[in-house]
């Protein structure tokens, strides 16, 4: 029997051991036999067809040794100094107020599945039309660009302490546009990751492009990617396959951009639809999984994770943020919207349909450290 245990401690470290227990029983039986190899046989057969029934009354001894091959993880203790802005009832929903790159250097845990859609640096005073009128395109300060050189060196920042952050088998997905995701890619590879694939988001209903001198902006990338060039990743392959009628899943997913539902607690300025952010979750990993979303704005991954039954931990420097992720987690407490929202995200309906969305209870037993 193997098992894997986490110790923790409430003032240490926390500590991953893998062990082999083997007890022992032992019990005496005479058989006839002319030689050994015919006892031997003898008594396999007996034990075979139950006439032996070896049980607790046999027990001798037990041997607890640790695996060779254990993944000791030593990380540093955790901070009792955090204290989130808030947490589910459920504790399927955790937000911390602040930079994320300060706050994840302060405690230990590890994560299956990390999303994040850092800023893109795109708040220049440039101008789109939406329902019909110019608008500037700002998305707010933390947008606002900064040179070449400071978005590689706060991407690698973020990525860094993301990496620590992430099971060795775990899986990392960042979206972001032409603007910042050669930077990210370059810095993925640089720090270790493999990458597995780059998603194209093309969206359905793209605003229009007013200059008409080039072609109308209309995707997103998102980069996925693992931790380990050699550790196996979660791919729910046959669930994609089944959401694509069969058909293997591609790397270009045809999506529209977030819809009026999606709205109702307020709207982020750079909310990404349940639709795309479900799919992600689907796709890598199973439930009970634990996600961490760096730059939460309004908590779509947290969102999508709870619907599927997996757990998160979200972080945003604008507390306004903040309040719309609670109140978007709030509004899916209500078992009326968790069954709605369910339905209206397509790739979820498809599988629920057939059977095909479990929702274990059995995994609860990692939780944060604060
Ligand atoms: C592109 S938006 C994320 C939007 C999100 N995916 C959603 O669906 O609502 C980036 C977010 O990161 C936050 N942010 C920027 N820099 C940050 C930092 N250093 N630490 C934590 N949050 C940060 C911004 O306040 C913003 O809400």
């Amino acid at each position: 029997m193997f098992f894997d245990i986490l110790l923790y401690s409430k003032y240490e470290y926390i500590m991953e051991y893998n062990f082999e227990i083997t007890e022992t029983l032992s019990k005496q039986i005479a058989v006839q036999s002319s030689s050994v190899e015919e006892a031997y046989r003898i008594v396999k057969g007996l034990y075979e067809n139950e006439k032996i029934i070896l049980d607790a009354s046999d027990f001798i001894e037990v041997d607890i040794c640790e695996r060779n091959d254990s993944s000791i993880d030593y990380f540093p203790s955790s901070n009792s100094l955090i204290s989130p802005y808030f947490r589910s009832p459920d504790r399927a929903f955790t937000l911390l107020h602040g930079d994320c790159i300060e706050l994840l250097k302060q405690f230990s845990f590890k994560f299956d599945m990390i999303f994040a859609d850092p800023p893109y640096f795109l708040s220049n005073g440039g101008i789109s039309v939406q329902s019909g009128k110019v608008v500037c395109v700002d998305k707010g300060e933390w947008d606002k660009g900064g040179t070449p050189e400071y978005m590689d060196a706060f991407n690698r920042a973020w990525i860094n302490v993301c990496r620590q952050k992430l099971k060795d088998n775990g899986t990392i997905w960042v979206s972001g546009t032409y603007h910042n995701i050669f930077s990210i890619a370059n810095i993925l590879t640089e720090q270790g990751f493999k990458i597995l694939n780059v998603i194209t988001w093309a969206k359905t209903n793209p605003p229009p492009n007013i200059s008409c001198r080039y072609f109308t902006h209309s995707t997103e990338f998102i980069i996925w990617a693992r931790k380990s060039p050699k550790v196996p990743h979660c791919y729910n392959y046959d669930m994609m396959k089944q959401i694509n009628s069969g058909k293997q899943m591609t790397d270009v997913w045809h999506l529209p951009a977030i819809a009026r539902w999606e709205k109702t607690c307020g709207k982020h300025p750079t909310q990404k639809p349940l639709a795309v952010l479900s799919r992600i979750v689907l796709a890598s990993t199973h439930s009970g999984a634990w996600i961490l979303d760096p730059f939460t704005g309004s908590s779509t991954t947290g969102i999508a994770a709870n619907l599927l039954g997996r757990r998160f931990l979200g972080i945003d420097k604008e507390e306004e943020y903040l309040i719309l992720s609670q109140n978007r987690k709030r509004e899916i407490e209500q078992i009326s919207n968790f069954t709605l929202f369910r339905k209206k995200i397509r790739d979820i309906a498809i599988l629920d349909g057939k059977g095909l969305l479990s929702m274990r209870e059995d995994v609860f037993n990692y939780d944060l450290p604060f």
